[in-house]
Parts: C-alpha cells; structure tokens; sequence
C-alpha cells in the first residue's frame, strides 16, 4: 500500500424505484462506469419512509415532499458510491437537469425519463451532500479502496 494514497472524490448516487422497475440499473450504471468513474459502494434495498424523508430533508417544506417520499420507498433503490475526480459535479451533468422536459439529450433524464416525479436517478447536489448522504446510506466499512488497471490510462 502506498503511503501516497490519494483519496479521489466521492459521491452519493441513486436508482430510484421507478429506475429499477423500468429495468434501466445497467444502462444507468454502465454510463458512469464508462466515463471513467469506479464503484465502490453497492447495495439494493426499499428504504423507509422515514429513511426517505431524512434523505430528502433538506426539501421537507416543499409541497412535493410526502409524494416524493412515498415514491422513493415504494420499492427497491439502488444505492451507490462512485468516485473520480470531479464525479460530484459532473457526476449531476450525466443526470442531466432535475426536470427530464428540461435535461438535455444525451443525460440519463434527458434520454430514459419524461416527467419530474419520475426522474428515475438521484445524484448528490454538493461536496457538503456527498459526504452526508454517503454516510446516511453506508457504514465506512462498505466503501471499498481498491485500484482499478484503467485508472494509469484514465489520470
Ligand atoms: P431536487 O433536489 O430539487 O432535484 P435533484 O433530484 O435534481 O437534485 O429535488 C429532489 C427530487 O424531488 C427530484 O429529483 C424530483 C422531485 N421533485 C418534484 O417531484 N417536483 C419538483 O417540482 C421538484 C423541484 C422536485
């Protein structure tokens, strides 16, 4: 193990229940996986309710909320890390706009969804999220360190 260990930025990414119904969890995940990001944390699970609503806090006085909830634990969700240099940013550029009428072609709103209650993927918004969320959803000890042999030909 090198004692230059970098640690590479990290963020909190999620298929959400009707991502997984609609049976797009490779094709969304095969887009972050060939940018050039590496996955360290998975798991698939139904959240609570409650966990829903500690995910979506930061959003608990908008008229959306309890909707929004009772959709992201209708069912099973992808819960993801996945780490690069700059994946928090552009991470939320492969999302495309939070509005699929309004995500370009090309992001994963943008081509796979239509209407904003059903955006089929959440993205962390900010370092400050990431770091939260990623907490929220894993236990230190389910984040994987490993190298991947792409990452010579990537940095
Ligand atoms: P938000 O955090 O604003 O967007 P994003 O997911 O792009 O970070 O909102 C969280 C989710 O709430 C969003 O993905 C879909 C839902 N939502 C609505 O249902 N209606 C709305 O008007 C907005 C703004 C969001």
């Amino acid at each position: 193990l090198s004692i230059f260990f970098f640690q590479l930025e990290r963020t909190f990414i999620a298929i959400k229940p009707d991502g997984v119904q609609r049976g797009l969890i490779s094709e969304i995940m095969s887009r972050f996986e060939r940018k050039g990001f590496k996955l360290v944390a998975i798991k698939i699970t139904v959240p609570s309710k409650d966990f829903a609503q500690k995910h979506y806090h930061d959003l608990k006085t908008r008229a959306f909320f309890d909707v929004l909830c009772d959709v992201f634990s209708s069912g099973p969700v992808i819960a993801m890390v996945w780490e690069g240099e700059g994946v928090i940013k552009y991470g939320r550029k492969l999302i495309g706009a939070t509005d699929p009428q309004k995500s370009e072609p090309g992001t994963i709103r943008g081509d796979l969804a239509v209407v904003v209650g059903r955006n089929i993927i959440h993205g962390s918004d900010g370092p400050e999220t990431a770091k939260d969320e990623i907490n929220l959803w894993f236990k230190p000890e389910e984040l994987v360190n490993y190298s991947s042999n792409a990452e010579k030909w990537l940095y």
